[in-house]
C-alpha cells in the first residue's frame, strides 16, 4: 500500500527581532499586556522587500537538504499562505520559480491558520493516489507586510509575526513505519467575519478604495474573544477525534504541535485533554502566531531538538479564521 512520510523539515525566520517593547513604542499596548493575554515576548518581522516567498526559499532548502533530496526531485509543491506576495498568482508559482522548477505542479491553499494541514492532507492524497512520490509543502506568511501597526491594529499587531516552515514527504509503503496516519478536517463559514481581512475583495466593487485602506479593511480585523472562545472548545475535539481514529488516548501521543495561537489555547488544550505540558510544544514566545507557518516551523524545530525523533507519534493541530480546524496524526 502506497502511504506518505515526512522525509525532512526546513525552517526560516527573519533575523529582526521586534520585542513587545518595539511595539509598544508605536502603539497603546505594554509588554505586561502582550505576555498575560499572549505569552508572546518578541517574533520576527522581514525587512522591506522580503516576502513570504524569499523566506519559503529558504525553509524548503533546508527540508531538502535534510531529506538528502536536490531541488529537482521535487514533483509537486503545496504553497499554504494567508500572506502571498501578490493577490495572484499566488506564491506556489513563485517558490516553484526560485527553486528552479519550470514545469512542476503548484497549489496554493489559503486556509489561513490550518492551511499547512489541509496541504499535508492534500499532499498525502496524491502521494497515496500514485500521482506523485515527492511533494514538497510548505507554510509561510509575512504578517509584517499587513498589520497595522498603530493604535487601531494594536489588538492584531501583537499577535502576528513572520517565519516560514517546509516539510518533504515521499512515497512508503512501510504501514508500520515513519508515516502519516489520518488527517480530520473541519470548517464552519458562518465565522467567516470573525477574523478576516475584507479588502481586496471582489465581494464589493471596486475591491479596493482609499476610503477602504483608511477604515482598516485592508488590514486584519478580529473579534479575539469569539476566536478563543470556539479555539478552545475545537482544538481539543479535532486532537480526540484523530486519537479515537486510531483507538489511541493522550498519553500514547509523544508530542502534540498546536498552531501557535496563544499560550492561553495552547494551556487551555493541554489542560482539557490531561497532557503534560512538555508534551505540548510550544514557540510561541519568540515567534508569535506565523499562522501557516506555525506548525512546520515548530516541528521542525522539535526534529533539529530532537524533540521529534524518528518512531514519536505526533499529532498537529490546528484552529482559525474561516473558522477552519483541523489534526493531522504522523509517526515521524
Ligand atoms: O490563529 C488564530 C488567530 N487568533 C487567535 O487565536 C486569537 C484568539 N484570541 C485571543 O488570543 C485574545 O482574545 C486576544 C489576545 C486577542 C485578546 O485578549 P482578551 O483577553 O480576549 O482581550 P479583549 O479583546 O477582551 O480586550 C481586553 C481589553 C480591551 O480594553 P477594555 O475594553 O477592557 O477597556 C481592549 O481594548 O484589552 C484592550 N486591548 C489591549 N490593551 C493593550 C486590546 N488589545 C490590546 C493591546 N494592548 N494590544
Amino acid at each position: 500500500m502506497r502511504l506518505a512520510r515526512i522525509a525532512g523539515t526546513g525552517h526560516f525566520v527573519p533575523e529582526k527581532v521586534v520585542t513587545n517593547n518595539d511595539l509598544a513604542a508605536a502603539m497603546d499596548t505594554t509588554d505586561e499586556w502582550i505576555v498575560e493575554r499572549t505569552g508572546i515576548r518578541e517574533r520576527r518581522f522581514a525587512e522591506a522587500g522580503v516576502s513570504g516567498t524569499d523566506l519559503a526559499v529558504e525553509a524548503s532548502r533546508q527540508a531538502l537538504t535534510e531529506s538528502g533530496w536536490e531541488a529537482s526531485d521535487v514533483q509537486f509543491i503545496i504553497f499554504a499562505t494567508l500572506s502571498p506576495d501578490m493577490y495572484f498568482p499566488g506564491n506556489g508559482v513563485l517558490l516553484q520559480r526560485e527553486l528552479g522548477l519550470p514545469g512542476v505542479g503548484a497549489l496554493d491553499i489559503r486556509n489561513q491558520c490550518t492551511g499547512f494541514l489541509y496541504s499535508l492532507s492534500a499532499a498525502d492524497a496524491y502521494i497515496r493516489m500514485g500521482m506523485y512520490d515527492r511533494i514538497l509543502v510548505v507554510g509561510a506568511e509575512c504578517h509584517s507586510a499587513g498589520i497595522r501597526m498603530d493604535e487601531r491594529g494594536r489588538d492584531t499587531a501583537v499577535l502576528f509575526g513572520d517565519g516560514a516552515g517546509a516539510v518533504c514527504l515521499e512515497v512508503t509503503t512501510d504501514a508500520d513505519g515513519s508515516r502519516l496516519i489520518s488527517h480530520y478536517l473541519h470548517a464552519d463559514g458562518r465565522f467567516a467575519e470573525v477574523l478576516c481581512v475584507k479588502s481586496p475583495g471582489a465581494g464589493q466593487k471596486p475591491w479596493l478604495t482609499t476610503e477602504m485602506v483608511d477604515d482598516g479593511s485592508s488590514h486584519p480585523y478580529m473579534n479575539g474573544r469569539e476566536v478563543f472562545r470556539h479555539a478552545i472548545t475545537r482544538f481539543p475535539e479535532v486532537i480526540m477525534e484523530a486519537l479515537d481514529g486510531e483507538g489511541l488516548t493522550p498519553d500514547q501521543v509523544d508530542v502534540v504541535i498546536p498552531h501557535q495561537a496563544n499560550q492561553r489555547i495552547t494551556d487551555a488544550v493541554t489542560k482539557r485533554l490531561g497532557l503534560p505540558r512538555e508534551k505540548v510544544l510550544s514557540n510561541i514566545e519568540r515567534y508569535g502566531n506565523t499562522t501557516a507557518a506555525s506548525i512546520p516551523i515548530a516541528l521542525s524545530e522539535a526534529v533539529k531538538s530532537g524533540t521529534v525523533q524518528r518512531g514519536s507519534l505526533v499529532c498537529l493541530a490546528a484552529f482559525g479564521s474561516g473558522f477552519t480546524w483541523a489534526s493531522s496524526l504522523l509517526r515521524y
